[in-house]
């Protein structure tokens, strides 16, 4: 798709600072502000759009376009741009494609795939009126505990870099925007923002700046050289210092170390945040000052920053030409959209509609069918064999679409006037096992779960559809006086009766996940404990299906269950991606983008660890999580052999250093391995992790198959960052690990 070749760097620098000289203080304040549409009546929007402001989220659609259409009565006819939460696809709307949340997504290693669903959102939200996405999200999901780990890559900076900056092309184009449907892409919560003590969601980050070039930069520097147009400021302070105030972070290290040229957005009232909840500002006006002499350009949702900014310049206290400097940022960004051209009545245009189009949902049964992670598969009880005679399914997500879903929307951010429930089509656990097993001849039994899938609440049981209410009952920290629908478990139990099989589909759900929803206890919900326990005590052979947002600790149900499948909020195929896998009509492929952990007092669990804590394990725990990261099964067996790397390579070297290895899938079934490289830096002025991801590729193999595969590192990914934040390749020997499962070593020499 070309890209919008209608005007030159120069001609945009030209028209903005054109546009620029012609706004009043209070046009300029209002262009970069972005406010909710659903937070404001009527005439409180109409009186924003006189003002002349930039940006509204949270609506879409014809409210959208109507809006924007009343630009053109305005003064200076600055169109605005509209944002919307689109991190899994353009799933605020019931009639869009929903994809498996981004850690379902990391799981499939699909960079290519990945980049496709995001090029169909970004289509999707196009036909929404829509200019902006928040997405992707770079955080890294270190610390299970935190609520929003379903929103990240997972654990592991170079997946997420990865992964961000191929969403990043999906959404913008590769390099210039695209014509008809690129969309700005908006990198969050930058930096950091998962990295908080305790998992507490916005808590404080204790962090060194050198931690953060080594860990949490990078994958923004990804996304920076992918061209990204927004990055949003995280709600929580570093070492005590708002990221909302940070200096540093959102110019020296952002704007002159990564060469960032795009505009930087606050999160939802960030600026308000300083006064009232940070207390780092002594009132709005000193917090206007603050955030935008930091370098936030657009300000989210905090409307009285507008009479504060105004006020502040008018006194001589905030210099005009840094709202000037944000204000060209905003409009270089609306004219290299084509705003001002046919892109401001783009919701008029759409000639073939796409929303959940054919072709759309193909790509996401394909995506979908790479998330699901075979966890145990003891004395190959999977695949289910087609002759067996009945088939029992429990547990609260069998049948459950609104935790298959997960969190980011329409079930957990339903907006006016939308329904709750999907439009399009939504296959549950038990949907997919329905169908294989009636074209099997297969008896399947599905023993309905009442209630809410993990909830504890008070009163009468919430609608487990119902994400709201299910908010407004969950109750998890007062459990001794709420109360949870404990199944009745004899009546499962006799409903298993005769069954070759019990499959029981596990986890959590949108009540467990989510904005100010961390957990400090991340075991099944103990209603389903005794539910699986039961069933065990009974004599059946028992598969468990995982539907969670995130990793729990499921200790038990990896040594008991005869085999184990996991995907993270699968999205609307997830039923069909599972019982594909358990029928065998499909071979599993995904790994896992993130580490379980055996006890929740394990945290931190990543793989990519330091060397040095004494003794290495706990006198009550073992130091092993319960599945690292890049695990994962398969109904195929592959081999590794002939790694091959340079013996030598030297420190001012340029060059990818090239790698390959021979795969050979050695079962009757053909399948795809995910090749992993990392390394270990032996020895290092920093201390460096025992393992480093660094290289992925996706496999496919027919059965027998043997291929040579190459996989490049590129030499920038050997440094370290010294003490004087200088990033140095050491010489040195470094340990190349190549493999999937099990893994070949050989090492190189820098010198
Ligand atoms: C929320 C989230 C952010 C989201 C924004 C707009 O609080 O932190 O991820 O994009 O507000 O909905």
């Amino acid at each position: 798709m070309k890209g919008i070749k209608h005007m030159t760097r120069q001609q945009i620098n030209d028209k903005a600072n054109d546009l620029l000289s012609k706004l009043t203080l209070p046009e300029k304040v209002a262009q970069i502000m972005q406010l909710s549409y659903a937070h404001m009546d009527e005439k409180e929007r109409r009186m924003w759009i006189e003002r002349g402001i930039g940006s509204l989220l949270h609506v879409m659609g014809s409210d959208a376009q109507r809006f924007q259409d009343m630009t053109l009565e305005t003064k200076h006819k600055i169109p605005l741009i509209f944002g919307i939460d689109c991190v899994r696809g353009h799933a605020m709307n019931p009639k869009a494609t929903v994809f498996p949340c981004c850690l379902g997504m990391a799981s499939s290693f699909n960079t290519e795939l990945v980049e496709r669903a995001c090029e169909i959102a970004a289509r999707e939200v196009t036909e929404d009126a829509l200019h902006m996405v928040f997405s992707p999200v770079l955080c890294l999901g270190r610390d299970t505990r935190w609520g929003r780990v379903d929103e990240t890559f997972g654990e592991d900076p170079y997946l997420s870099g990865e992964l961000g900056a191929a969403m990043v092309k999906g959404y913008q184009g590769n390099g210039e925007m695209r014509k008809d449907t690129g969309v700005i892409a908006c990198a969050k919560h930058y930096l950091a923002h998962g990295e908080s003590m305790g998992g507490r969601d916005s808590y404080d980050v204790v962090l060194t700046h050198r931690k953060i070039l080594e860990v949490f930069a990078p994958p923004y520097k990804k996304v920076v050289d992918a061209g990204c147009k927004s990055i949003m400021t995280a709600y929580q302070t570093i070492d005590g210092l708002p990221c909302t105030a940070n200096k540093w972070l959102l110019k020296d290290l952002l704007r002159d170390e990564m060469g960032f040229e795009g505009f930087v957005i606050t999160d939802w009232d960030n600026t308000g945040r300083l006064v009232w909840q940070q207390f780092a500002s002594p009132d709005m006006r000193h917090a206007a000052k603050t955030a935008i002499e930091a370098g936030n350009d657009m300000i989210m949702s905090t409307p009285d920053f507008y009479e504060a900014a105004i006020s502040m310049v008018e006194n001589g206290e905030l210099d005009e030409s840094v709202v000037d400097e944000s204000v060209l940022r905003v409009l270089k960004v609306k004219l290299e959209m084509d705003l001002f051209g046919e892109k401001r009545s783009q919701f008029h245009n759409i000639k073939n509609p796409s929303m959940a189009c054919e072709e759309h949902l193909k790509i996401n049964e394909e995506l979908t069918n790479q998330t699901v992670v075979m966890l145990e598969n003891k004395n190959n009880t999977l695949p289910l064999s087609k002759d067996i005679r009945k088939i029992a399914v429990i547990g609260p997500n069998a049948d459950c679409i609104s935790s298959q879903y997960g969190d980011w929307t329409f079930y957990t951010h339903p907006l006016p006037d939308f329904t709750k429930v999907p439009e399009t089509v939504n296959i549950t656990i038990w949907d997919g096992i329905k169908s294989i097993a009636e074209k099997s001849n297969i008896k399947a039994e599905l023993t309905k779960w009442d209630g809410p899938v993990s909830v504890y609440y008070r009163g009468e049981a919430p609608d487990p559809n119902d994400i709201q209410s299910l908010h407004r009952a969950a109750d998890t920290s007062d459990i001794k006086n709420a109360n949870q629908n404990l199944p009745d478990i004899n009546k499962i139990l006799k409903n298993c009766e005769g069954a070759d099989v019990v499959i029981a589909v596990i986890g959590d759900d949108p009540t467990l996940n989510g904005e100010e929803r961390d957990r400090a206890n991340l075991d099944l919900p103990e209603a389903q404990q005794k539910m699986l326990e039961a069933v065990k005590e009974a004599g059946h052979k028992l598969i468990i299906v995982g539907i969670t947002g995130k990793p729990l600790t499921v200790k038990w149900a990896k040594e008991n269950a005869d085999a184990m499948l996991w995907t993270f909020c699968p999205g609307a195929y997830g039923g069909s991606a599972v019982a594909g896998v358990l029928f065998g009509e499909k071979n599993p492929s995904a790994r896992l983008p993130i580490s379980f952990p055996l006890h929740v007092g394990q945290l931190p669990v990543y793989y990519n660890q330091l060397p040095g804590w004494h003794g290495g394990k706990y006198i009550d725990l073992p130091k092993e999580s319960l599945y690292t990261f890049g695990y994962g099964l398969s109904y195929s067996e592959f081999e590794y052999t002939g790694l091959e790397c340079p013996g030598r390579i030297k420190a001012e070297s340029t060059e990818d250093i090239n790698i390959s290895v021979t795969v050979t899938n050695k079962s009757n079934m053909d399948g795809t391995t995910v090749a992993q490289l990392y390394f270990r830096d032996m020895v290092s002025t920093i201390s460096t992790p025992v393992k480093q991801f660094k290289g992925f590729k996706r496999v496919f193999l027919k059965a027998g198959e043997s291929r040579k595969i190459s996989m490049t590192l590129p030499m920038a990914e050997l440094a370290i960052i010294d003490h004087n934040l200088q990033r140095i390749i050491e010489k040195g020997t470094f340990n190349l690990i190549v493999g999937d499962g099990k893994y070949l070593e050989k090492e190189f020499t820098v010198v």
